[in-house]
């Protein structure tokens, strides 16, 4: 049995800018995580149980090199699930795998299990990492982790080529990450070209691309703050770009000053200067209060800037986190106030999430049995 877990993410800053190839962000992978685990069983069947299907087993029966869902059924809530799985099909198959039969079960502890509610997460892009990882491993394949990234990012853009796919780096590899996005457009052209081998464009360099680990800041503690709205980004990311295309001068300077906010925020976190990350923080929140002002698409929901309200009476500093419209807030704040912080906040309404971005070591177990473990082999 191979089991992983990915962690989820939070955008710490550069959101809608980041959609735009080459322009960065800097998210958290959270020690909150997807977790897939996969049994082969070396028949011509699959099996895929996940959270987001109670009490369901969807089935899949090969036929030539692909697999077809019996009875033919609606695999809506698996679509980032099949995605990876067809996107590592065909990267095995043109090293000469043969396509895997195996049992598949995704455990998302990124909704909140009680009610299925939606924090804001990341879950799609957890979920698309953990199932590239423990599929890429069942056919015996080590990928780098540039490689699983960029396999990642192919199964998330064929589901939605309009995402920047900040998530799936910030899940891929954990802890504070700066990403870049490339530029989908020619990836996405390049698969639809007859003949075209996925292993080629998987090595190629993929201009614009970066992804970098940043140091967390040490004297400030992160706090996430739910505000119990769940928000749809790829809504609000809809309504934004049908908005600024009206004022494209605008927006490429909203666009070129996140830039150097980002930038700004990840230098000082290399730093390790907090006034200036904080600062940074700050700016970032602004940048997006103006692209409101902007497009008229709401990103800080009245219940962000209660939460936001609330840190700065105390000193740190908070913006919303994400598309916004709901999900989470962050604040930085001195390690002093997170009592009254947290306290405060469950006063307005507002969850402390008690999350913590987890760092490098992602994790990996083959296991024996379910309750038995064969050793670890971290990735
Ligand atoms: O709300 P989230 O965490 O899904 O973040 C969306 C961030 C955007 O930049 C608005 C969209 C994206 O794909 O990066
Ligand atoms: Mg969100």
């Amino acid at each position: 049995m191979i089991v992983v877990d990915v962690p989820g993410k939070l955008y710490v800053a550069g959101e809608y800018a980041v959609l735009e190839p080459g322009s960065p962000a800097v998210l958290i992978g959270v020690d909150r995580y997807a977790r897939a685990r996969l049994r082969v069983t070396g028949t011509s069947r699959r099996t895929i149980t996940s959270s987001r299907l109670p009490g369901r087993t969807a089935e899949f029966v090969r036929r030539g090199t692909l697999f077809e869902p019996v009875p033919p059924a609606d695999t809506a809530a698996l679509t980032h699930v099949l995605a990876a799985l067809a996107t590592v099909d065909r990267y095995a198959a043109e090293l000469g795998h043969e396509p895997l039969g195996f049992d598949l079960d995704i455990d998302s502890q990124l909704d909140d299990s009680a009610t299925g509610r939606k924090f804001g997460l990341g879950s799609s892009g957890a979920v698309t990492v953990a199932v590239v990882r423990a599929a890429a491993r069942a056919h015996g394949l080590r990928p780098t982790a540039e490689t699983e990234l960029k396999l990642a990012l192919l199964a998330l853009f064929s589901v939605d080529p309009h995402c920047s796919g900040g998530d799936v780096a910030a899940s891929a590899r954990g802890g504070w990450v700066y990403y870049r996005a490339p530029d989908r457009a020619p990836l996405a052209a390049a698969l639809r070209r007859p003949g075209r081998s996925l292993a080629a464009l998987v090595a190629r360099r993929w201009p614009l691309l970066e992804v970098r680990s940043v140091p967390p800041p040490r004297e400030l503690s992160l706090q996430v703050g739910w505000v119990g709205r769940p928000a749809r980004s790829s809504d609000l990311v809809q309504a934004m770009k049908r908005a600024v295309s009206e004022h494209p001068s605008r927006y490429r300077q909203f666009v070129t000053a996140s830039e150097h906010c980002v930038d700004e925020l990840a230098a000082a976190c290399d730093r390790e200067d907090s006034r200036a990350i904080t600062g940074a923080l700050d700016t970032a929140g602004r940048l997006l209060r103006d692209l409101t002002a902007l497009s008229g698409v709401a990103i800080e929901s009245p219940e962000l800037t209660r939460l936001r309200h609330i840190a700065e009476e105390l000193g740190a500093v908070a913006k919303s986190s994400g598309a916004g419209g709901g999900d989470c807030g962050i604040a930085l704040a001195d390690p002093s106030v997170v009592p009254a912080l947290q306290r405060r906040w469950r006063e307005a309404d507002i969850e402390p999430l008690n999350l913590r971005a987890i760092g490098g070591s992602l994790r990996v177990r083959l296991e024996r049995s379910a309750s038995k473990s064969a050793g670890n082999t971290p990735d």
